[in-house]
């Protein structure tokens, strides 16, 4: 466990209270500030002693390895994706696919140590907001800690799989009418009244954990770093969680190169890519956000200007696409390379094809996507996106004309 203090990510002013989810001086976000020189005399090969995962990495991490809450998250498959490549004009293209996480999305990194650090300061019952996965995973955490969860989503629009995990791992689920912002809203008053501990990515310990899919990529290129890291963006924490690992590699001198951060929002919920489009460091939030990739339905992004800054840094991008782009690549992706994903999590395909199209992505760079839910959450736009299955009696013959 690292040594390390919740610090304004706005005035940098130090904070006290580990309940908290934003500065009390400010208003401003939280970020954790970690200690990190006595990594400065490691090598990522010192770190392999534990296998790949999550926990691998507890040097920087702000929670305690020996009281972790754990159902073994991280250490997903990055897959060299050929085939796709040279489908799309991308010569050195990886899927980095976090659907192979205990509840099939990259939240659980995430969770694993934001729930032990829930643990560590007592908090008996846990609560977020989420467009399914966050919900999914927090629920799943808090059964394996003990403690009591309640999760708000937004009313019908969340995806069966997500939906149902949420139930199954014994969630007190609560649809709010309105959106993820609205939904978000009510959470954050409840946990103002400590009627809850929230577990959403403005709390500070959450991202934490979501750095580790970038030490994960890292390891597992043999620290060739990429030219280009591809995320779709909802509410901003992962793509902000990647930036922070970047910076504490380069920090300790690990690496040298830094990737360009490229994230992809869709059509009808962009206030981040409307905001690079025009050079902003804020977004103009979004009323009614509106998408068939439901996990990244999100008008009012919380590390939006953390998002935005994470692009700027590493001289990456923004742009969004449409809803039929972000189904015909979550196609393409399965048809071409067998990985399923969700509709949200193919939006960095659909990204990466478009910025090749657009002359933004070079034939020749070395690109990762980083696909970030299983499609298994999802099965209802899975269906109705493919083709229906053959109709037909058990007679050999007619089975025979028709495949
Ligand atoms: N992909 C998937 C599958 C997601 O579930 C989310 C976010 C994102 C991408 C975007 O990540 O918010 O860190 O920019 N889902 C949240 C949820 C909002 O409640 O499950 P982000």
């Amino acid at each position: 466990m690292v040594s390390h203090e919740i610090r304004c990510w706005d005035c940098n002013s130090t904070v006290k209270d580990r309940y908290a989810d934003t500065c009390p001086s400010c208003g401003g976000l939280l970020t954790i500030k970690a200690d990190l020189e006595p990594l400065k005399d490691k090598r990522p090969e010192d770190l392999h002693k534990t296998p790949i995962g999550v926990w691998r990495y507890s040097d920087f991490l702000p929670a305690d390895p020996e009281n972790k809450v754990s159902i073994q998250e991280g250490g997903t498959p990055l897959y060299k994706c050929s085939a796709l490549g040279k489908d799309i004009g991308i010569g050195d293209l990886w899927v980095k696919y976090e659907g192979a996480n205990p509840t099939g999305s990259f939240k659980d990194r995430g969770m694993t140590v934001g729930v032990s650090h829930a643990a560590g300061i007592g908090a008996g019952t846990v609560g977020c907001a989420s467009t399914g996965n966050t919900s999914a995973s927090l629920a799943a955490y808090a059964a394996k800690a003990g403690m009591k969860c309640v999760v708000f989503l937004p009313s019908g629009k969340v995806a069966a799989g997500k939906l149902a995990q949420a139930v199954f791992f014994g969630a007190k689920v609560i649809s709010v009418d309105g959106s993820f912002d609205d939904a978000l809203d009510v959470a954050r008053r409840l946990s103002e009244n400590r009627e809850l501990y929230l577990l959403n990515s403005i709390n500070p310990y959450r991202p934490e954990g979501q750095k580790t899919v970038l030490f994960e990529i890292m390891d597992q290129l043999a620290y060739d770093v990429p030219d280009r890291i591809i995320l779709p963006v909802g509410n901003a924490g992962n793509i902000s969680a990647v930036h922070k690992a970047i910076t504490e590699l380069k920090e300790i001198g690990w690496i040298d190169k830094i990737p360009m951060l490229t994230g992809i929002q869709a059509e009808g919920a962009m206030p981040v890519a409307a905001a690079f489009a025009s050079g902003r460091t804020d977004f103009i939030p979004e009323e009614r956000p509106e998408t068939v990739a439901t996990a990244i339905r999100i008008g009012n992004p919380i590390s939006g200007r953390k998002a935005l800054r994470a692009i700027y840094d590493t001289g990456g991008y923004s742009a969004s696409v449409s809803d039929a782009e972000i189904l015909d690549a979550q196609k393409l992706l399965g048809r071409k390379e067998g990985i399923g994903t969700e509709p949200a999590s193919a939006a960095s395909v659909a990204g990466a094809i478009k910025l090749r199209e657009m002359g933004i992505i070079d034939r020749d760079e070395k690109v990762v996507c980083i696909c970030t839910g299983n499609a298994l959450k999802d099965p209802d736009t899975m269906i109705s996106s493919s083709e229906p299955p053959l109709i037909c009696t058990k007679d050999i013959l007619s089975i025979k004309n028709i495949i």
